[in-house]
């Protein structure tokens, strides 16, 4: 182990790979420590075994509220400690009893079912880029658009209110000050608040209103988990994809024989979104609590421990994965944990599957000229405490 931890979470030097500033982890395989904002120092999971066995230890917590609790950035800090979010703040058996009420909704079923309509919104929205090109800016164009309309249509919500909730997403996850954090929040919870009475008076189609039938029943979920439930849904189901759709164009554009390889044959694409998904990891830190001691990789996390998982560097371990740094559609991508692993794996998952398959394949279909309207290193990209992604992506064809 190193004397002086490893700062965490840090900015990435190059989108498409872990911060440079995390090589030492990668040598301290499967478990090392890294120092906090907050100076408080906490395990970080960087090997691929260690990383499931962890994960699926209940005796890890993610109960947000406990003082414990390790917490990425200060204004993560003053979100989380006071009010947790829904499914991810929670451990068994509330947490079952939320996602059990979900499950239908995500399964893989009723995702494959939505891929015609996917189709359908993808095609749309490259019509209206192809006839206002030939250049766009791919992540407001396509990349946002794309799950935002999605998910609008799996939940119910107006697509009409996008510009509100998307600039407050991106505000909760990356605004400048925790009270701009917790304004957004705030306005999102009051937002899905009146839409979901409104729903109650006026019942339409979608999860919201399945929710609210169920409700309706018998008494569960109460007014208040259900807004945190619409909030968690609309925010992860629509700023991942988006992130995941502009980081995984831009990746493949500056790996160009990949590329090539995507277009000659486009049966890969399932396959290259896996390797993508694990090559990119955008959520980078998973975040615990020990609850007891637990031993792992000879060490012992000591009950009050906290521990995060560097998605990145678990996904990118020499021993499960040969020659980890590189994008290679040939490997066996299977088993990465960029959904996570356990009880809190993505709920989203095979609809965020399905939109990213539809999205890049028809993508690369449609505009086989398309490339970079910029230098690579002009392009800026998201900071390191949150999800990583494009903040823009102009392209032409
Ligand atoms: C490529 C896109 C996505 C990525 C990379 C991603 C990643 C993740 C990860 C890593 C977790 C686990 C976090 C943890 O254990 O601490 C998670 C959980 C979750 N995701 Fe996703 N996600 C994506 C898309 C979606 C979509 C489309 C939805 C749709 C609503 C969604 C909803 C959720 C929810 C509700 C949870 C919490 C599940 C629970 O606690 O039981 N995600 N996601």
């Amino acid at each position: 182990m190193t004397t002086e931890a490893v700062a965490f979470p840090q900015n990435r030097t190059c989108p498409y790979h872990p911060p440079a500033a995390y090589d030492p982890l990668r040598d301290e395989r499967p478990l090392s420590r890294v120092t906090l904002w907050d100076g408080r120092e906490v395990w970080v999971v960087t090997g691929h075994e260690a990383a499931r066995t962890l994960l699926a230890d209940r005796r890890l917590s993610t109960d947000s509220t406990r003082h414990d609790f390790p917490l990425p950035t200060e204004r993560a800090a003053s979100v989380r400690r006071r009010r947790r979010a829904a499914l991810l703040g929670w451990d068994d058996p509330e947490h079952n009893a939320q996602r059990r009420m979900l499950i239908p909704s995500f399964s893989l079923k009723r995702t494959e079912g939505m891929r015609p309509r996917i189709q359908a919104t993808v095609d749309r929205l490259l019509d209206a880029m192809e006839a206002a090109g030939p250049s766009a800016e791919l992540v407001s164009a396509f990349a946002l658009p794309v799950p935002s309309i999605v998910i609008c249509d799996l939940l119910g919500v107006p697509y009409e209110d996008h510009e509100f909730f998307e600039e407050q997403s991106r505000r909760l996850l990356r605004g400048p000050t925790a009270a701009d954090t917790e304004d957004a929040l705030a306005r999102l919870e009051e937002y899905l608040g009146g839409l979901l009475d409104g729903k109650r008076a006026e019942p339409g189609e979608g999860v919201l209103d399945d929710l609210l039938a169920r409700q309706r029943q018998d008494g569960r979920p109460d007014r208040e988990e259900l807004v945190q439930l619409a909030t968690i849904l609309l925010v992860a189901g629509h700023e991942t994809t988006a992130n995941m759709i502009s980081l995984g164009m831009y990746t493949l554009l500056r790996h160009p024989e990949r590329l090539t390889e995507l277009r000659d044959a486009p049966e890969l694409i399932p396959t290259a979104v896996e390797e993508l998904l694990r090559f990119l990891s955008i959520a980078d830190g998973m975040l615990r609590v020990a609850r007891e001691d637990v031993e792992i990789g000879g060490v012992v996390v000591r009950a009050g421990d906290g521990v995060v998982f560097s998605t990145s560097l678990i996904n990118r371990d020499g021993e499960v994965y040969a020659d980890p740094d590189t994008l290679d559609w040939a490997r066996p991508a299977r088993h990465h944990v960029a959904f996570g692993f356990g009880v809190h794996q993505c709920l989203g998952q095979n609809l965020a599957r399905a939109e990213l398959e539809i999205a890049l394949g028809t993508l690369l279909r449609r505009l086989p000229g398309l490339r970079l309207a910029k230098p690579a290193e002009e392009i800026p990209f998201t900071p390191g405490d949150t999800i990583q992604g494009m903040l823009e992506l102009p392209v032409t064809w």
